[in-house]
This record gives structure tokens, sequence and C-alpha cells, in this order.
């Protein structure tokens, strides 16, 4: 009898141990791993240096608090942002992004946000109430107010953002959402709409960034400047982090006592995401986009002709293969499962694949043979 709260409904199974992109169950039983643990062990379950890094700072201080000086944060902002953006660091995605629409509220002096429909972008309740599926918030309300939801992608969403709006906040590719890839000229307009009305943008890369997509951020393929970007999941590679990134006339909104949290900027977790952001270089993120545009070969060769196969979208190494309605996704991931490898859903009867980024192309090629067959 589990002891644990039933949020989950689990697997019957359980890694115990890892390798490359491999995971073992305390069976003894080995699995190509396609999910990353959820987007998140993007180098594998052996990286050295991540390794290395994280038992260097264990033999040092763990934990210092916020009130004193923190170089690993400092080296980890230095790494991780763009040029004139500042970073607030915190444990995961949904807080990253309750800091965004704290700081969005702040700066402008407003407080309509225009989110949209099927965006994921966390369980607390700032970002709970910025996700756009009603499902899960059922028995949760009242939510935090001010929050209207738009089409995604659709050109009528535009005419919500206007002089009383505080900011937009969008995924360019909506990943639990069913791998949704953002319209170029949609997402352009909204940036446009958005300078036009004093509002400002905020990008949730909790999954689609830090090397996901082949970029290290996701909206570099569509010409976006966003004022905050939200990261979180690969950022360290399994250690729990967040961050929010603003550019710094906006992060100026934020001043002591205005907002924090207890472990964000942990060394030891700093320590792990710095020795990730060294290895997202260009040359390793070139990789990622050369497995990325072979596995979109693959699955157009392979399955997207297959009977249940409606589409297939996503960029990078970011997979929806959407099935047709007489094919459950469950069973599917359930006999994939049996024979070796894990796989993920996302809403829509949609097998969404996030593989580990250090994924080889062999492994690759064998695993949509599996889902072919599994599919089939
Ligand atoms: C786009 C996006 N934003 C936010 C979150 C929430 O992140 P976390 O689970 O770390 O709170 C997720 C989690 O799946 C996500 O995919």
């Amino acid at each position: 009898m589990t002891k644990l709260i039933h949020t989950y409904a689990q697997f019957p199974i359980e890694p115990v141990d890892g390798h490359d992109y491999h995971l073992i169950d305390k069976n003894g039983k080995e699995y190509v791993d396609l999910t990353a643990g959820i987007g998140v062990c993007n180098l594998g379950y052996s990286n050295q240096p991540v390794k290395d890094a994280v038992k260097k700072q264990i033999d040092h201080v763990w934990h210092i608090s916020n009130l004193y000086e923190n170089s690993k944060a400092e080296e980890v902002a230095e790494k991780l942002c763009p040029a004139g953006y500042l970073a607030f660091f915190c444990n995961s995605g949904t807080e990253a992004n309750e800091a965004a629409m704290k700081l969005a509220r702040k700066d402008t002096g407003k407080s309509k946000i225009v989110a949209f429909n099927y965006g994921f972008h966390g369980r607390t309740y700032g970002s709970l109430s910025m996700t756009g599926y009603p499902h899960i918030k059922d028995g949760f309300q009242a939510l935090v107010p001010d929050i209207q939801f738009e089409e995604y992608n659709d050109d009528a969403s535009l005419a919500a953002i206007t002089a009383d709006t505080a900011a937009v906040i969008l995924e360019v590719v909506q990943g639990e959402g069913g791998v949704n890839v953002g319209n170029k000229e949609w997402l352009q307009a909204v940036q446009a709409k958005c300078h036009e009305t004093n509002t400002l943008l905020i990008v949730d890369e909790v999954q689609s960034g830090m090397g996901r997509t082949g970029y290290k951020f996701a909206f570099e393929q569509f010409d976006l400047q966003p004022d905050i970007i939200t990261v979180a999941k690969g950022l360290a590679n399994g250690l729990p982090v967040g961050a929010m990134l603003a550019k710094e006339s906006v992060a100026k909104a934020f001043q002591p006592g205005d907002h924090g949290n207890t472990f964000g900027g942990n060394k030891v977790v700093m320590a792990s995401a710095s020795a990730v952001l060294d290895q997202l270089n260009p040359e390793f993120l070139k990789t990622v986009q050369a497995k990325g545009d072979k596995l979109a070969e693959l699955l157009n060769a392979e399955i997207l002709p297959l009977d249940h196969v409606k589409n297939i979208t996503g960029k990078g190494l970011m997979i929806g293969i959407h099935l047709t309605d007489d094919v459950k996704v469950g069973d599917v991931i359930k006999t994939l499962q049996d024979n070796g490898v894990l796989t993920l859903s996302a809403r829509g009867n949609t097998l969404r694949l996030l593989p580990p980024l250090i994924i080889d192309e062999a492994a690759l090629k064998d695993a949509v043979a599996k889902i072919k067959q599994a599919i089939g």
C-alpha cells in the first residue's frame, strides 16, 4: 500500500539505474528512454562533467541562502542569459512562471494577462491560472483573476492584446498541449502587438528550451525577443531548478523584498547547471539539429504513412505523433514499454517523444521501428 498521495497514474516500472540514454528497472530490464524524465535529463544518465561538478560542490557548501553572495549563481546567469537580460533562480518551471507573472504586473502596473488554450505553465496558482486546460483547473477555483484565454496560432487572438494588457505568455512549441508548433508569422504579429500596446511578451521555454529543439531557446527560430523567458527542466539535467530571465529594463521592477525563495541558486544545482551550459555549445546544438532532421526523415518515411497516424508535429527532438481515435496512446506506450522503449503522451491522443539529446541515430532508428510495430 503506497503512502504517496495519488496525484500520478504511475506505470508499474521503477527505473533504478541508467547510463547514456538507457534506463534499467529494478528487475534488470533495460529500456531506451525517449522521455528524458519529461525533457529533463537531456544529457542522459551518466554525463561525466555534470557528475564531476556536482561531486566537487558536494565537498563544499551545498546551500547558503540568498542573503549572501553566490558566485555559482552568477556564473550560471552569465552563461544562461542572452545579452541584456538578468536572471532570477528558483526550483521549477511553475515557480519561474509565477515570478514572470509577478514581475510583469509590477513592471507594467497592469494586471491583465493573455494566455492561450492548451498552453501549459504549471500547477501553482498563478501558473495554473495561466494554463489553458479547463479540466486541470476543475475544483481549484477561485483562480488568479484577469487572465484571458485565446486560440493559439489564431490571428483573432491579437485583438485581445490591448493597452490594458500587462503580458502575453506563450510557448513557441506547446508541449503538454499536443506538441503544437507556433506559426512564425503569428508569433511575430503577437510580438508586434505587444510592442504597440506596451505589453510584455513572456516566452515559456521550460520544455522547449535548453537545446531541446536544437537551439538553446526555441524562440531563436522565430526571430522573437521576449521581454521575459522562463526555463527549468533541462537546465540542471535532473536537479530541481527554474529560472526567469528578464530584460534589464524590466528586471529592475523587482527590488529587495519583492520576490524570493529559499533554495533558488542552490550551489549543488548551480554546479550542475553550469556544467550543462558548458556543453550546450554551438557544436553540440548542431548535432541535435542533425538528429532532429534525421528523426523527422525517419518518422515521415516510416510512421506518417501508417493508417493510425493523423499527423506528426514538432521541432528538433520534441515530437508529437498524433494518433487516430481508434488507437489509444496509452496502449501504444504500454506495448513500447514491453518492447523496451519508454515514451510519453500529450493532449489529444498524441505519442510524445523527448529523448535525451545525446541519443544516437542508430538508437532512434531502432526506436522508430518499434514505434511502427506498436502503432501497427
Ligand atoms: C512549458 C511548461 N511550462 C511549465 C511547466 C511546469 O514546470 P514544473 O513541472 O517544473 O513546475 C511545464 C511542465 O511540464 C511545461 O512543460
